[in-house]
């Protein structure tokens, strides 16, 4: 399948210093992982506008190239859905028919132009998603996303305007963390971390986001180990 135009898929230049930052964060969370791909791996933040859905794409698109393993990037923001638009894929059909158990993941598994990489879209919008995120409900998707894929990476709302990250971050074997530096408050930051030990969440590690300050023409993006 030839990849779309104008799509995060074509706009992803390997040689750019922002692909070189993602490659280095692969490589980082493998190296601590012994080797192994960490899946489900859940991309949050404490609040809005750090980069979640941002990080998550890039993240996925580099494993898809970098390895031979089947990736799965999953838009679980159900208040915000975002990704369908950096795909340019079509927002219905995906995550909520997912856990509604209405669709298979065969079915909303959207190609994306790159050979390796599917992405569920977040489906049809529901006037409460938060009722979607009930226990049962999610541990049944997400143990179907990571029976079948090498790799699921899964996009998910604020920790602290939502609830839903919290039901969704022990379903996945650990988080990775978005800071947008010179923007969240240290405090904010700190309760989103509280909110993830609260339910034993693993963090594999934090992304320091536009930590040069010079947004938004340049994306740069730092990986703390933790
Ligand atoms: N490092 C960066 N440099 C410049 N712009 C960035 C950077 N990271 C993200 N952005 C921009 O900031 C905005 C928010 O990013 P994104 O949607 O990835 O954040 P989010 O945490 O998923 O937000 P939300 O909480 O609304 O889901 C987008 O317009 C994105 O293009
Ligand atoms: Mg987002």
């Amino acid at each position: 399948m030839t990849p779309a135009a104008g799509t995060i898929v074509t706009q992803f230049d390997p040689e750019t210093p922002l692909a070189i930052e993602f490659r280095r964060l692969f490589s980082r969370l493998k190296y601590k992982e012994n080797g192994r791909s960490t899946t489900p791996l859940l991309v949050t933040s404490a609040s809005h506008g750090e980069g979640k859905t941002t990080t998550a794409a890039f993240l996925s698109l580099t494993i898809a190239r970098q390895s031979d393993q089947r990736v799965c990037l999953v838009d679980m923001d159900l208040h915000r859905p975002r990704m369908h638009k950096l795909f340019n894929l079509p927002l219905k059909s995906g995550s909520t028919e997912l856990i509604q158990g209405v669709a298979s993941l065969e079915s909303v598994a959207k190609e994306t132009g790159e050979e390796r990489l599917r992405v569920v879209t977040a489906g049809t919008m529901v006037r409460s998603p938060s009722s979607l995120f009930e226990t049962d409900q999610i541990r049944a998707a997400m143990t179907t996303l990571a029976e079948t894929y090498d790799v699921v990476i899964v996009d998910s709302p604020p920790l602290l305007p939502v609830s839903d990250t919290m039901v969704l971050a022990p379903e996945a074997e650990a988080v990775l963390f978005v800071i947008m530096a010179g923007k969240t408050p240290r405090d904010v930051v700190v309760r989103g971390k509280t909110l993830l030990a609260d339910v034993n969440a693993r963090i594999a590690g934090v992304v320091l986001n536009n930590s040069d300050g010079v947004l938004p023409y340049y994306y740069n993006y730092k990986y703390y180990g933790y």
